[in-house]
């Protein structure tokens, strides 16, 4: 009994000088020094040996089982001393490692900007639904189930059981219009940012998602020159001061008459180059009087007010301001582009 409780002491010492860490030394500790162990084990035959064997073999197994817990603590102590160690070689007074820092998209700060000038003519912002019913989006604003206008809306429908061809991604803010008068009464001066989608083919110059800002001004006595001044003051806000500015005649449903806007060429000064196709002018926006049907629609007296509305693309102004080529490059989340405007 005695020979084979020393053999464990051998064995055990053995063992523990391989034990480099807390796991390892927790194992050693649960083999030969817990309950279940090998020493206690060992030590539940001492009952089964002769009376005048017992006590010097119980003495044995005793010392062996002090001897195993002192080592085990020296052993414990020295993983601790040597954890710490590590612990303290840290210096703490070190300035932290400096995280990436994100920026704003440059389509956001472009947005901002518009916001901004025309936060400072008096108009507030406001935001629609993505999701958009076809009243609001086409009807509403003049454009009938078989108005032609709707070609030029290559138009995302949602596939809603019961209500087919009727909810859409919207594909312009102009709904817009109509939900803010509807819900309230002039004067109105509101511009409204949003994403808008068409289901189209991808190039250089047309995304399936881009963003618009819808303006409109409602109230008593607004005319064209009211629709001039505003967006003329506009364009030298975002263009530069001395930029000449072009209203010729154009089509959109919801508005009578109708115009686009242009600049003269800011990279040319007119005389033609790449940014205006050779033709000294550079189309930014549309816009137009609002149209007696849709006042009417809203339930405003055509005859007591009047109104403009106007439509842009911000990733048009981005792109000229910024000399972007291609429009992909806003939504294909390269690092390196972003980083540019940060
Ligand atoms: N909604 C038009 C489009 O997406 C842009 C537009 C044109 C908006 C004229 C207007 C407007 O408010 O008056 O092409």
């Amino acid at each position: 009994m005695i020979d084979r409780v020393c053999d464990l002491e051998r064995e055990a010492l053995e063992a523990l000088g391989e034990a480099g860490d807390e796991r390892s030394l927790e194992e050693w500790r649960l083999r030969y020094l817990a309950r279940s162990g090998r020493l206690s084990m060992l030590l539940r035959g001492l009952g089964d040996l002769p009376d005048a064997d017992r006590p010097a073999a119980g003495k044995e197994a005793n010392r062996v089982k002090l001897a195993l817990e002192s080592a085990h603590a020296a052993v414990s102590r020295r993983i601790e001393t040597a954890r710490l160690e590590v612990a303290t070689s840290i210096d703490v007074t070190l300035p932290g490692r400096r995280g990436p820092r994100g920026g704003l998209h440059p389509v956001t700060r472009i947005v901002r900007e518009i916001v901004a000038v025309f936060g400072q003519l008096g108009f507030r912002v406001s935001e629609g639904p993505e999701v958009e019913f076809d009243s609001y989006n086409f009807e509403r604003l003049n454009i009938p189930p078989d108005h032609p206008a709707r070609d030029m809306h290559d138009t995302y429908w949602l596939d809603i059981p019961g209500r087919s061809g009727q909810i859409l991604l919207r594909t312009h803010t102009s709904p817009n219009q109509i939900r803010i008068m509807e819900r309230q009464r002039p004067p109105i001066r509101v511009v409204v940012p949003g994403k808008v989608y068409r289901y189209e083919a991808v190039d250089a110059t047309h995304e399936t998602m881009f963003f618009q800002v819808e303006g409109l001004a409602v109230d008593r006595g607004i005319t064209m020159a009211d629709l001039k001044g505003t967006l003329a003051t506009f364009a030298r806000a975002m263009f530069g001061s001395e930029r000449r500015v072009m209203f010729y005649s154009a089509y959109f449903p919801f508005v009578e008459p109708g115009v686009e806007v242009a600049i003269d060429c800011f990279s040319c000064g007119g005389s033609g180059c790449r940014t205006c196709k050779g033709t000294g002018w550079i189309e930014i926006m549309g816009a137009g009087m609002v149209h007696p049907h849709v006042l009417r629609g809203v339930g405003y007296d055509p005859d007591e007010y009047t109104g403009f509305a106007f439509g842009l693309g911000p990733e048009r102004v981005a792109m000229l301001r910024y000399g972007i080529p291609d429009i992909r490059l806003f939504y294909s989340n390269d690092l390196r582009f972003l980083r540019q405007f940060h």
